[in-house]
């Protein structure tokens, strides 16, 4: 029986990296996702580049990081829009409180909270942080608010943080987050995925106009 196509092959995917420990997680996701054909743009927040260097994802990805908004634009086009025309499924790894914040509240003042207003995408939010930051109501609340919109989210799993403390707030493991990429873009072939943040009554837009980069 001829081998099924990976699903994953050739598809553009945005990676989206944010201010926690566990940044050094998603370079194994990255990795993965790469090597098995997909084609990941990265984008990473001031604080991501504290946990893990963009050379890392660059070098995995072999592809520029997008870590600055105003980094000179591509053939006359911000990076948050020509990243938008391109991909076909965001996942953020990991999503630290501030950035599922910023999400919630519709606010933009980096790249990567500039793209996520920007794409019109299914989005995995991967969120990773300290038990009382996790429990506590407002970032409950985001989350909620999110997930009715169409947000997916994978974890926090329990087990032991990077402070010490056991608890839940730990990000999903790389495999869990490779898969998660994998439903979604079987959804998405299916039509059954909408882009996050949209009105329900909207129909998704087929992802083969989806173009290259700029
Ligand atoms: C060592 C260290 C670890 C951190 N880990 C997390 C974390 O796992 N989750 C989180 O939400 N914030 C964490 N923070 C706080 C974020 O880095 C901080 O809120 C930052 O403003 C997030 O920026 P960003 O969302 O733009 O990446 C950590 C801070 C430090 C110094």
């Amino acid at each position: 029986m001829a081998k099924q196509k990976d699903i994953l092959v050739g598809r553009k995917i945005i990676v989206g990296v944010t201010g926690g420990i566990a940044a050094y997680k998603t370079a194994m996701v990255v990795s993965t996702l790469v090597q098995r054909g997909a084609e990941v743009r990265v984008v990473m927040t001031e604080s991501a580049t504290r946990f893990v260097t963009p050379l890392t994802f660059q070098t995995l990805t072999r592809q520029m990081v997008y870590t600055d908004m105003w980094q000179p634009a591509e053939k006359f086009q911000s990076a948050h829009i020509s990243l938008a025309d391109w991909g076909e499924a965001c996942l953020v790894a990991p999503a630290t409180a501030n950035l599922i914040g910023k999400l919630a509240g519709g606010l933009a003042d980096d790249l990567l909270s500039t793209t996520l207003l920007a794409i019109d995408l299914p989005v995995i939010i991967a969120p990773a942080m300290n038990t009382r930051m996790w429990n506590k109501l407002v970032v409950q609340n985001n989350v909620a608010l999110l997930v009715d919109l169409g947000y997916r989210f994978v974890g926090p799993e329990a087990g032991r943080l990077a402070c010490g403390t056991v608890g839940e707030g730990r990000m999903s493991e790389p495999e869990e987050l490779v898969a998660a990429v994998e439903n979604l873009l079987e959804d998405a072939d299916a039509g059954k995925c909408l882009p996050a943040g949209r009105a329900p009554s909207d129909k998704p837009p087929p992802l083969s106009k989806r173009g290259r980069l700029a």
